[in-house]
């Protein structure tokens, strides 16, 4: 480790692995490489970590239905997160598993300092949970989830209590003195205010989950989630032992804005209890939404990075991700305004100005760095946009203003499109003072490129590295002090690079193609736990990824019981009509005897809506509601998969005239 430098430690939250990454996780994950990439530019010692959340009710469920230990489902699943970083340049310095011993003996350690401080006892607990958010929800039994609208269980347990209620004075007093501790400042809003309407003391042990970290000497208890989740933190950087390594406090823990609560309020009352420091600073960024919703694989509308990945690179990803979307609040993701972003500003911005910048000193200057000997007031003008640019972005990405900071940048690349333009060195001629008008010029060109390399790098670390290999300098681009970045650094005399593709231009439509389905096809492939998981998703609508995730292995048992929960009753459809810019989708109203729901599915392209009507179909009607294209399905119609394509076929009641709401058992 660096020695001198000051230390810097920021993180991502871990991941659940009950699930596989969208571009919403992967959004938190390049936000914190950014950084981490910008703080390195800056001198710190930067350790960043990362890592997955693998305990709790829902992984049992998952390994369950792999017909897999749990410990095997978490391995296989935290190798595929951990794969997908790699994939998109995330050089996280420290994977965190919650399932680590090293994590085991530091919540542990915690425990025992709150205990021995007097801040934890026992109690029983009744209320409903949601396991889908492994939180207790304040709704009625009965009544579903308020955030995922999925049902809640009743759950009455013996469990340690934390004494949240004696830290509201304690928190109150650390944010009044520690203004910037919660970002950005609506967010602090929130956490203020619910901190000043009182806190309730918090469960964080459980005897009804098997799957996580025991209280020593109490077992059956195991952690809850969030004791368990959030010391991963600590874990990380040497758990009991944080004092040597010296990353302790965290400058920066990264996080969506629905776990702000989690980070700003129990995070440092537990710490507090502990007689621990408390992190720096937690900032909160917004979601990315797709057809305004969450994105979210409860909601079936996810987008996987991979498929971008494959056809326009990781670079073109992370650009997108930080320049969209304004850093703290939501950003809409489309794979139109993905494109577009890639052909205008990636191809035709810092790619052509590349390759131009590079063509034409092969071109005129025998592949060396020219000298900029006939200056004119003009090259002065873009050498001031250009100096003026560095303090900009440095200001910009300080406060984590990413998609300003790169506007800046991109602003410093249109004017010098203009000046090339203006200039138009291409058209002069072999006198003396043309030729020297002619290397000012691309000497100028050049050093802009070399700064806007150095300051996309944190952003764009595969484009920024071929372009330092273009312009033939020294050590790599990650490693320069942005400190020390000034305006006429370049020096003249080297000898360029091999010039490399960047951001060949790419058709719109065709590009879009192949993601979608590329996407496709990963949601219908088999999950990474593939070896006992169960086959792809009928074709029914509503019947989607998580339904399939959830369902058994082909080889693995089922108790009547798991039968018994699934409430399948005769509903007969009384409307159906198509779904606009979904061809498989039809949307029916369907009465099911106690009332009548709308569902939607995935039988467009077999059957006729106005056909349908009248008709009576098996429908599963204790599934929780979800989006399907924008449209609210409760409920699925069950149907047949029939032959390798999967064609739908309705089961029926062919024998009798059945009554509308009898249930299927
Ligand atoms: N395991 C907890 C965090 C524990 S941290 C001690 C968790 N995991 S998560 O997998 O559900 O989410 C992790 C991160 O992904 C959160 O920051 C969350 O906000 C982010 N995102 C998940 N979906 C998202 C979007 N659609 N958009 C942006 N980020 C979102 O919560």
């Amino acid at each position: 480790m660096a020695s001198g430098k000051p230390k810097y430690y920021l993180t991502t939250p871990i991941y659940y692995t009950n699930g596989l990454p969208h571009i919403g996780h992967t959004y938190s994950t390049i936000v914190c490489d950014t950084i981490r990439r910008y703080k390195r530019m800056r001198g710190f010692d930067v350790v960043m970590t990362t890592g997955t959340d693998e305990h709790g009710v829902n992984v049992e469920r998952s390994a369950k239905a792999a017909g897999i230990p749990e410990s095997e489902f978490v391995a296989k699943m935290a190798a595929q997160w951990k794969a997908l970083w790699d994939e998109l340049g995330v050089q996280g310095d420290e994977f965190i598993r919650t399932t680590d011993l090293k994590h085991a003996h530091t919540v542990q350690w915690l425990f025992k300092l709150c205990r021995e401080n007097g801040y934890v006892y026992p109690g029983h607990y009744t209320g409903q949970y949601c396991i889908y958010d492994n939180a207790y929800v304040d709704v009625k039994p009965g009544e579903n989830c308020p955030d995922c609208g999925r049902p809640t269980e009743t759950v009455t347990e013996e469990n340690f209590y934390f004494k949240l209620s004696a830290f509201q004075k304690p928190l109150l007093d650390f944010y009044a003195k520690h203004p910037e501790f919660i970002q950005p400042q609506a967010r602090r809003n929130e956490v203020l205010s619910f901190v000043e309407g009182g806190l309730r003391d918090l469960s964080i042990t459980r005897t009804s989950i098997r799957w996580g970290i025991p209280v020593p000497g109490e077992e059956p208890h195991v952690f809850y989630v969030w004791f368990d989740a959030l010391t991963a933190y600590l874990s990380a950087v040497g758990g009991p032992q944080y004092e040597k390594s010296g990353y302790w406090p965290a400058d920066l823990h990264l996080v969506g804005k629905e776990i702000i609560r989690f980070h700003a309020v129990y995070w440092p009352a537990f710490l507090m209890a502990a007689g621990l420091p408390v992190p720096k600073q937690i900032w909160a960024h917004g979601w990315l939404l797709m057809d305004s919703a969450k994105m979210s694989k409860s909601l079936g509308n996810v987008v996987r990075p991979r498929p971008i990945v494959n056809v326009l690179g990781m670079d073109a990803l992370r650009y997108y991700l930080l320049r969209e979307t304004v850093f703290g609040q939501d950003g809409n993701f489309s794979y139109d305004a993905l494109v577009t972003r890639y052909n205008s500003d990636l191809a035709n911005g810092i790619g052509n100005l590349a390759s131009r910048t590079a063509a034409m000193i092969e071109k005129n200057c025998g592949g060396k760095i020219p000298k900029a000997a006939a200056r004119l007031p003009q090259d002065d003008e873009l050498a001031k946009i250009a100096q003026a640019t560095i303090g900009d972005v440095l200001e910009e990405y300080e406060k984590l203003g990413f998609s300003r900071g790169l506007e800046a940048i991109w602003a410093l690349i249109a004017a010098t499109d203009r000046y090339l333009t203006s200039e138009h060195p291409w058209s002069l001629g072999e006198t003396e003072s043309d030729q020297q008008r002619r290397t000012t010029i691309l000497w100028t060109t050049a050093e802009v490129l070399r700064i806007v390399t150095v300051l996309t790098h944190p952003v764009l670390p595969d484009c920024t590295a071929k372009v330092w290999a273009l312009l033939g300098l020294a050590g790599q681009v990650g490693g320069v002090d942005l400190d020390g970045l000034r305006w006429g650094q370049l020096a003249a005399g080297g000898q360029l690079g091999k010039s490399q593709a960047l951001f060949p231009r790419i058709e719109k439509a065709e590009a879009i193609e192949r993601m979608e389905a590329m996407e496709k096809e990963a949601q219908n492939a088999p999950s990474p736990v593939a070896a006992t998981t169960p086959a792809a998703a009928p074709a029914t609508a509503g019947a989607g990824t998580a339904a399939a995730a959830a369902a058994p292995a082909a080889d693995t048992k089922i108790g009547i019981e798991d039968f018994a929960r699934v409430e399948m009753r005769v509903g007969q459809i009384k409307t159906a009509e198509r779904i606009v810019g979904a061809d498989k989708l039809l949307k029916l109203t369907v009465d099911i005897g106690t009332e009548i729901r709308q569902i939607c599915a995935g039988i467009a392209q077999f059957y006729e809506p106005e056909k349908l009507i009248g008709r009576k179909v098996a429908v599963v009607v204790n599934l929780a509601p979800r989006k399907l294209r924008g449209v609210e399905s409760n409920g699925m119609i069950v149907a047949a998969s029939v032959g390798p394509e999967g064609r739908p076929v309705l089961a029926g009641f062919p024998d009798e005239d059945v009554e509308i709401g009898a249930r299927l058992k």
